[in-house]
């Protein structure tokens, strides 16, 4: 592998490991960093002393990510029947994950009941209905609506209550048998505005205030996920899972006391950065006058992040001590619609080079599929 004068390793892997796992493997690859995932998980405890963490595991559940979560005290959001046997084949005690889908199958509510899952969140009426009918001794959390001013995707838009709406759905769920035991909420993702949170906490306290009236005691605030993965500058700021933790984990203990579990549920904030994808070049072209590199990798694949999590990536080469050019990014499969970026500012790169991109641990290889056959990448914990 040529090697530019920049650096001695990649994410902590040295050239001639790069070179020998593609020796073995090929490209693409998929590194999981075990370091930087511990750190991620590390910092997030520590910005938020007293909340219990449930690792979303959407936004990226392999096998590699559950291991090493799991040894380190991580607890599990899960949102389906399959989720929940994922995790529980690694060992994984049954109380340490909360079923967090607000539409739930039936197969998937007996499944929870048999396997000991007790708690599982909801946002409508017809929820309840299944629940009592299926696993009457639930646990139940209401999801609500709350505030995404400025997420770059909208988890209010398909999911949560109305607050207004809050107080009948616990007593419904009370009326039917259940046990209603706290509230939950997503502010979009990924978050840089701290403000929807605190505008959802002063929701949700209102709301723990009303069910009190009537004889329900609340005991769970779930702040669910959202948190960025790396420091965002802002227009005043700077954003980061630190500063939101120094803002929100006082008004949670303001709010609520000491007596109430915290729960949060991030996802991209642990993974997102753990994640580095190595690609190779598999073919050029000069087409309208423009530069197209294809990679073996693409929107089909690990970069389905681009249409799904509406994610933007950067590229590094191994010749970014040269001249860069605008260029297209395209993947590997026969649709038109495999252009991972167009216009983007690349060295001159010829068949077999390699490109690094950092920071594509969540919503990627999640959402990866095998279409035209070409393998989702092999992924490797280093
Ligand atoms: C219910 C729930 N919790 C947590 C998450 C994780 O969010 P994030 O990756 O922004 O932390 C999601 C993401 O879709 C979600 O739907």
């Amino acid at each position: 592998m040529e090697r530019n004068n920049l650096s001695t390793s990649v994410f902590g892997l040295s050239y001639d490991q790069i070179d020998s796992l593609i020796e073995q493997h090929d490209t693409p690859l998929f590194i999981i960093n075990r370091e930087k995932l511990i750190d991620n998980y590390q910092a997030f405890r520590s910005f938020f002393p007293g909340v219990e963490i449930y690792y979303a595991l959407k936004a990226n559940p392999h096998p590699y990510i559950i291991q090493v979560l799991g040894e380190i005290g991580s607890s599990f959001d899960v949102a389906s029947l399959q989720e929940i046997q994922l995790v529980l084949s690694y060992g994984i005690s049954p109380q340490r994950l909360i079923f967090a889908n607000t539409i739930k199958r039936k197969k998937g509510i007996r499944f929870a009941k048999e396997n000991g899952i007790t708690r599982m969140t909801y946002d409508n009426f017809d929820e309840i209905g299944k629940i009592a009918r299926v696993y009457p001794e639930a646990s139940v959390i209401l999801r609500i609506k709350t505030p995404s001013v400025g997420s770059r995707i909208n988890l209010s838009y398909k999911f949560g209550a109305e607050p207004q709406e809050a107080l009948d759905l616990l007593l419904q769920a009370r009326d039917a048998g259940l046990n209603p035991i706290g509230i939950s909420f997503h502010v979009g993702s990924p978050c840089t505005n701290v403000e929807n949170y605190i505008a959802s906490l002063k929701l949700v306290v209102q709301i723990f205030e009303q069910a009190a009236i009537k004889g329900i005691h609340l005991t769970i605030v779930d702040i669910g996920g959202g948190f960025p993965l790396q420091v965002y500058q802002t227009q005043n700021n700077e954003v980061s899972v630190e500063s939101m933790g120094k803002t929100l984990t006082p008004l949670l203990l303001e709010y609520f006391g000491r007596d109430c579990t915290f729960v949060a549920e991030p996802g991209r904030s642990l993974v997102g950065s753990a994640g580095l994808l190595i690609s190779k070049v598999i073919g050029r072209a000069k087409r309208s006058g423009k530069n197209w590199y294809y990679l073996d990798d693409g929107y089909y694949g690990t970069f389905s992040a681009i249409p799904f999590d509406k994610s933007i990536f950067e590229f590094y080469t191994l010749k970014d001590d040269t001249e860069k050019y605008p260029c297209i990014l395209a993947g590997p499969t026969c649709d038109s619609i495999d252009v991972i970026a167009d216009g983007v500012m690349m060295p001159e790169m010829e068949l077999d080079d390699l490109v690094f991109v950092p920071n594509i641990g969540a919503y990627s290889w999640a959402s990866a599929t095998t279409f035209n056959g070409f393998d989702k990448p092999k992924v490797i914990l280093s």
